[in-house]
């Protein structure tokens, strides 16, 4: 059978270059970013500290935290500044008839 998928947004609702910050129904806070044409899904709080990602900023593959401008790769969550050393939790994202899914 088909692997149930959860539906994140309408592909229409990030801009280029743009985050949304998703509330799944168990809980979780997800940020999911339009970057270059793809769609990428990670944890929505940074690890450093108390922060929404998704009001941070993109700047090239990364997210840049709003509270002390630590960053991270987008697609791999790996840390790419400081003070963020601890990896941000990366979730698969499918794109289908227009939605974007978090693949589970
Ligand atoms: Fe994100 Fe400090 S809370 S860099």
């Amino acid at each position: 059978g088909r692997a149930v998928s959860v539906r994140l947004c309408a592909v229409g609702d990030i801009a280029e270059g743009e985050i949304l910050r998703v509330d799944l129904e168990d809980g979780r806070a997800l940020a999911v970013y339009h970057l270059e044409g793809a769609f990428y899904a990670t944890d929505d709080l940074c690890t450093h500290g108390d922060a929404s990602l998704a009001e941070g900023e993109i700047e090239g593959c990364n997210i840049l935290c709003p509270f002390h401008l630590g960053s991270f790769d987008i697609r791999t969550g790996e840390p790419t500044g400081a003070p963020c050393s601890v990896a941000l939790r990366t979730y698969a994202v499918t794109v289908e008839d227009g939605e974007v899914l978090l693949a589970s």
